[in-house]
């Protein structure tokens, strides 16, 4: 008998096809992800769960999927939406797909930094509402990026990748990490405190994991300690921002510019304040949304599922305990 997968929501077909020509595999059809109640009603008895970072996979979601449940795969790198020591202590893996977005994810970072350096997005739509009258000696001026000091808040992978697009851009690069040892030596990089990293940095790119540690690490007291020119990139989780502290820092000049690829909650709803800012950027968390990469980590999501249902360890596991 095949085993039992529930996909959570459409993934490319690079991933879905090898799933279905497994599996007995049923996908959650629409845009939007299940409910967390539609998720308790629809995972009895599976094998297998694909899941997405959109959807909540708690204890109670863990526990409705039953003692079938061999695997649980995530079509992402982050897995702070899934109860990982819930899945450990149950025996469960949890597989992730880091390493493949590493370079499309820093490309958005940088993407997003040179946009609001020199405001690309506003001047898309000054074009387009058709108020561009005449080149203007002082119009929508920008802030250099080649010069200016790049700050790096979590040296992980992305962050290296990150560094780098900053010394090819001829960007003074420093960066902060909590765990200083794990870091290769940058040639091109340079060590600070988090204070220097807040007060030195004209960019601050963030690139730390969400975790009880980094939630709201940027929020009123934080923010006050960076320069009022200074430009905020967030291509890590929403929750590491605190947004109504962020909201008052751009409305107040305490810094100049944000550019969110990740907001707290996901979506922002329309309405949300930070919208009414011209000096907030804000793109639907597309960090790893390139074809390629996309393609990629939807077969790395089916390999991660295929070695759980056969009982091998997972090539890209986020609970290696499960296995000690
Ligand atoms: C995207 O944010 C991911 O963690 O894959
Ligand atoms: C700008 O386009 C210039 O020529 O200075």
């Amino acid at each position: 008998m095949k085993p039992k997968i529930f996909v959570t929501r459409r993934i490319p077909d690079a991933g879905l096809s090898l799933i279905e020509s497994r599996c007995d595999t049923s996908v959650f059809p629409g845009d939007l992800p299940p409910t967390r109640e539609e998720l308790i009603d629809l995972v009895p008895g599976i094998d297998g769960l694909l899941c997405l970072l959109t959807d909540p996979i708690d204890q109670k979601v863990i526990e409705a999927a039953g003692d079938n449940l061999k695997v649980i795969s995530s079509y992402a790198a982050g897995f702070d939406n899934i109860a990982v020591d819930v899945a450990t202590a149950r025996g469960i893996p949890v597989g992730n797909t880091p390493g493949v977005l590493t370079e499309t994810t820093a490309d958005l970072a940088f993407s997003l930094l040179a946009s609001a350096a020199r405001r690309v997005v506003e001047g898309e739509r000054f074009a387009r509402e058709g108020k561009w009258k005449t080149w203007g000696p002082t119009l929508l001026m920008g802030r250099d990026i080649h010069g200016a000091t790049l700050g790096i808040m979590g040296m992980g992978s992305i962050g290296r990748a990150m560094a780098r697009r900053g010394a090819g851009f001829g960007m003074r690069v420093i960066y902060c990490d909590r765990s200083p040892g794990e870091i290769e030596t940058q040639k091109f990089a340079r060590p600070v405190s988090f204070d220097q990293l807040l007060s030195e940095s004209d960019f601050l790119s963030l690139h730390v994991p969400l975790t009880g540690d980094t939630r709201h690490i940027i929020d009123e007291k934080t923010l006050a300690k960076m320069k009022a020119t200074a430009v905020l990139v967030n291509t890590a989780r929403g929750g590491v921002v605190d947004h109504d502290a962020l909201f008052n820092a751009l409305k107040n000049g305490i810094i100049g510019y944000a550019a969110l690829d990740v907001t707290e909650p996901e979506p922002l709803p329309p309405d949300h304040k930070l919208y009414t800012l011209t000096n907030c950027l804000i793109v639907p968390h597309l960090g790893s949304a390139s074809v390629a990469t996309r393609d990629t980590m939807a077969v790395m999501a089916a390999k991660n599922l295929f070695a759980g249902l056969d009982g091998e360890q997972l090539p890209n596991c986020a609970n290696p305990q499960v296995y000690e």
